[in-house]
């Protein structure tokens, strides 16, 4: 994890891809030592800061992924190539590459951000990646095409069967678990999702990791904003990625989280 109190880096923007129409990702040149599952504090000037997860990183540049939802975001898709923004950061826990030879990655929208480069790093080191993904309709998908590229067995849904199988990541998961029964799985995305992706890791055996987001204001362990209940481990030191056994302590997890003013609101 970096220093605390890290100052804001202000760069120009090298490159900004539009993935699909609310999704853009923006790259910054600049060698961001980070591992996969870590996020960066990314700054909009004249609008604030929030968390991203970094969806490419390979030393010399690192991307983050927007999808536009609210008045951040939706400033943050607007930003091009030579506009000025900023990030503090890389923070938090990651994903880990340990000895198993295989790695099954569920993600639901846009929690293919941190995936994607965990499978880049995974398929550097020689690992067999099967890269599930689920969306609501083909034109919410994205990374596919450069998982594919990079050597991951690519396997997508749709709810409403507009590309891929018809259904859900988790039955994606379901259907790859019978010709690969070993690894470890990693997730991201929805709650409901990544709750039912860890019963089907129980009833399989196999380990599981999944990326839990929590409102988080300073990013650095400071504030308490991003601390679940009961535990009250902070999800942006602690976190976000955890193992399985750790969230089931979890009693909000997939039941509730807390707003900016430290409201439940149910999920
Ligand atoms: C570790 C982590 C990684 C994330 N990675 C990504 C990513 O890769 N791509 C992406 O588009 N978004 C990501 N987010 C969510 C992102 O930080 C914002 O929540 C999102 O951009 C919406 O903010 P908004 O102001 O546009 O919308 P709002 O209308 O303010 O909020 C929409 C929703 O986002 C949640 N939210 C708002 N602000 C925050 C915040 N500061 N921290 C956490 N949740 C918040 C709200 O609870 C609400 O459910 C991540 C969040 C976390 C905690
Ligand atoms: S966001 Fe402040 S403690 Fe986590």
């Amino acid at each position: 994890m970096s220093e605390k109190h890290d100052p804001i880096i202000t760069l120009r923007i090298s490159r900004a891809v539009q993935e699909n129409p609310s999704v853009k990702t923006i790259y910054f040149d600049y060698p961001l030592k980070a591992k996969p599952g870590q996020f960066v504090m990314l700054w909009v000037p004249g609008i604030g800061e929030k968390p991203m997860s970094i969806s490419f990183c390979d030393g010399k540049s690192f991307g983050v992924s927007v999808s536009a939802v609210g008045e951040f975001s939706k400033a943050a898709i607007k930003l091009k190539a030579g506009d000025l923004a900023g990030f503090r950061g890389p923070f938090g826990t990651h994903f880990t590459l340990g000895k198993e030879k295989t790695l099954l990655l569920v993600s639901g929208g846009c929690g293919c951000a941190p995936l994607a480069f965990l499978a880049d790093e995974a398929l550097k080191r020689g690992k067999k990646v099967f890269y599930m993904q689920g969306a609501k309709t083909r034109d919410l998908l994205f990374f596919t095409e450069r998982m594919k590229k990079a050597g991951a067995e690519v396997a997508v849904s749709t709810d409403d069967g507009s590309a891929g199988s018809r259904g859900f990541a988790t039955d994606l998961l379901k259907s790859a678990l019978q010709k690969n029964k070993s690894g470890k799985i990693c997730t991201c995305g929805p709650e409901i999702m990544m709750k039912k992706v860890v019963e089907i890791s129980d009833g399989s055996k196999i380990p599981c990791e999944l990326s839990l987001e929590r409102y988080m204001k300073c990013g650095i362990g400071v504030c308490g904003q991003c601390s679940v209940d009961p535990l009250g481990i902070r999800m942006c030191t602690e976190g976000p990625v955890i193992k399985k056994e750790l969230v089931k302590k979890i009693s909000e997890f997939g039941k509730y989280r807390r707003d900016a003013s430290g409201r439940r609101v149910p999920i």
